[in-house]
């Protein structure tokens, strides 16, 4: 069932069935999120089960605000409290050592803890509702609200599609930043970019004045992270990533044929076939980002067989969504 997010009553119902072990479709600023209560372990496992998501991959603990941290995590190193202070409200995750008692389900038994405050109003009405129920909520729990490995939701109909009728969702317009939280690991003694998102390396280290570093430049990288799977955010449809150069030259191999393919292009193209479904990606990268799971689905929706994508440039602005594409091709 979808609600209107905006409706105060839409909100309290949405916060009385995270309290009683419900789970609920949560729009946020990046993506729609499933949502239970993060110390609810039964709650939690029930995410677990709709996704058919591995339990050993930890989700992401929301919170209203900056306060709570204390409630998850055991300490704050400088350099996060300065991420937090810059981006948060915002979509920045932030991984910290774990409280032993918290979260357990939802950490998977790790000891660290991922940390979000979103900035989208509902998912902050929610949290905020949710913290002052008796007793409170302080977390609410939520990974993206679409099955293991596919594409993620970023309108309250994406998770009326994919999870049913009988799952209560919050409706909050689509989402405005389209790809998920930037996510840093600060339980290493310098920022490690485990996720890139819209807030990006060079915003970090404006931030922080530490250059973030990535996993792979750690000696060993224990933390599991299903978003940083190779092979993530598939669509059915086979997808490949090209330069225009490779990408012309396909369309011109085909010359009229190509049915069921989709071509999502940045550079001006030619071509001949009126079968191929022809849409250009925005020139600026928040701007693509937001576009970018919808078009995917779309891709889906009429029919395409294999989606061909013209990579966008190598540079920090765009790893966002570099990282989303390369993993929805490392899939087929
Ligand atoms: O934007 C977002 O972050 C969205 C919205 C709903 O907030 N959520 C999201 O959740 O993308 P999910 O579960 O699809 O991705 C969370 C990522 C996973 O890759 C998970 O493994 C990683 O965060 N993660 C969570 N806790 C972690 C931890 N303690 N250590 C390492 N990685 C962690
Ligand atoms: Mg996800």
């Amino acid at each position: 069932m979808i609600l209107d997010g905006k409706l105060d009553a839409s909100v309290q119902a949405a916060a009385a069935a995270l309290q009683n072990g419900q789970l609920l479709g949560l729009p946020t600023e990046t993506v729609y999120g499933l949502a239970a209560d993060s110390d609810n372990d039964a709650a939690v496992a029930q995410i677990f089960a709709a996704k058919g998501r591995p339990a050993n991959h930890p989700l992401i603990v929301h919170v209203a605000d900056a306060g709570a941290i204390t409630r998850y995590a055991k300490q704050v190193p400088v350099f996060a409290q300065q991420l937090i202070d810059a981006f948060w409200p915002g979509p920045l995750t932030l991984i910290l050592p774990r409280l032993p008692q918290a979260a357990k389900a939802s950490t998977g038994g790790q000891d660290s803890v991922g940390l979000r405050c979103p900035s989208h109003p509902v998912a902050h009405a929610v949290l905020k509702a949710c913290q002052q129920l008796q007793p409170p909520v302080w977390g609410v729990s939520a990974p993206s609200a679409n099955k293991f490995g596919r594409v993620s939701p970023t309108t309250a109909q994406h998770v009326a599609t994919e999870f049913g009728d009988e799952l209560l969702v919050l409706d909050g317009g689509a989402c405005e930043v389209g790809i998920e939280s930037t996510i840093v690991d600060c339980t290493r003694g310098v920022p490690v970019l485990l996720r890139p998102g819209s807030i990006t390396r060079d915003d970090i280290q404006r931030a922080c004045g530490l250059r973030p570093l990535s996993k792979d430049e750690l000696p060993t990288h224990t933390p599991r992270a299903s978003g940083t799977l190779l092979a993530h955010y598939a669509p059915n449809a086979k997808v490949r990533l090209m330069d225009a150069k490779q990408l012309q030259s396909a369309l011109d191999i085909l010359g009229r044929e190509g049915k069921h393919i989709a071509v999502y292009h940045r550079s001006p193209l030619k071509c001949a076939s009126p079968a191929i479904t022809l849409r250009a990606m925005p020139q600026q990268a928040l701007e693509a980002a937001r576009e970018l799971f919808g078009m995917l689905r779309d891709f889906d929706e009429i029919g395409a067989q294999l989606i061909w994508i013209e990579t966008p440039p190598d540079t920090p602005a765009w790893e966002g969504v570099r990282d989303r594409l390369q993993r929805a091709a490392a899939a087929g």
